[in-house]
């Protein structure tokens, strides 16, 4: 799908990999719709990303979600793509999974998202058509101690989008999916439960940049094809 001129709203744009990615669609031309709850670092964004928005929200109150795609909606008189990409992740052994916390990964991770396409749908329908990218994870292809909560999610998200596609593909509404390995973000820092707790605990700073996972978001707009890996390894885990 055409970029430049075209209208984006990009979850999570505050920080890694929403923050590039909202900064590589403005360099292309696009105008973005900055999307998450830290206000001040958004004003900040909009004031270098030429014809941006910032819309404050917290993805896990549906409500905020849908408002803040009025909002967009209401701005700029359409919008053409959402990259859902705000999420966060969770440290805990299955026996001691927080079932609040469980639920709020589940929310952040799988039905915002979710919502945020509901409320994006009908606006592409009527506009003849659209791009839907989804920031996954390899975990989803993977068995990581501590991290089924994470995991589960992306799975969920994995098997959400996939329908998604096959559903929309009539109305030239393209979903498609990323997935990034370790990222060199504010991923881990943001990581809930107890990170003293044990379990795997990555190098974020050595990992790809937010850069290069950004690089696979436009190429997914550009190409539309279903998903996008960071890597071989974790193309053969997908078994695609
Ligand atoms: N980094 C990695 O190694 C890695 C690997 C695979 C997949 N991913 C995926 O990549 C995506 C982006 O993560 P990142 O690595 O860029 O992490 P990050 O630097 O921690 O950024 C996360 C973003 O999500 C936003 N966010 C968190 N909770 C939110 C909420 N309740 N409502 C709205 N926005 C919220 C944050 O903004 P506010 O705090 O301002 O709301 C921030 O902008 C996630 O979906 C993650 O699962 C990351």
């Amino acid at each position: 799908m055409q970029i430049k001129d075209h209208v984006f709203i990009v979850t999570g744009a505050s920080s890694g990999i929403g923050l590039s990615t909202a900064t590589a669609l403005s360099d292309r031309g696009a105008r973005v719709a900055l999307l998450a709850r830290s206000a001040a670092a958004l004003k900040e964004l909009a004031g270098r990303l030429p014809g941006s928005f910032p819309v404050t929200a917290d993805m896990t109150q549906f409500e905020q979600v849908r408002e803040a795609v009025r909002a967009v909606h209401r701005h700029y008189g359409r919008v053409d793509g959402l990259v859902n990409n705000a999420g966060r992740s969770y440290a805990a052994a299955v026996e001691e999974i927080d079932p609040g916390l469980f639920e709020e990964i589940f929310r952040l991770n799988v039905l915002g998202p979710i919502v945020a396409m509901q409320a994006v749908i009908p606006l592409m329908r009527a506009q003849g058509g659209g791009s839907i990218v989804n920031i996954n994870s390899g975990t989803a292809f993977m068995t990581v101690p501590q991290y089924s909560v994470y995991s589960s999610s992306k799975r969920a998200l994995l098997g959400f989008s996939l329908t998604a596609r096959a559903e929309l593909e009539k109305d030239r509404i393209v979903v498609s999916e990323i997935y990034p390995f370790i990222t060199a973000t504010n991923f881990g820092r943001n990581r809930m439960g107890n990170p003293a707790g044990g379990g795997p605990s990555a190098n974020y700073a050595e990992g790809d940049t937010p850069e290069f996972v950004a690089g696979l978001v436009l190429q997914a707009i550009d190409e539309g094809h279903a998903q996008y890996f960071a890597n071989d390894r974790l193309r053969e885990m997908a078994g695609v």
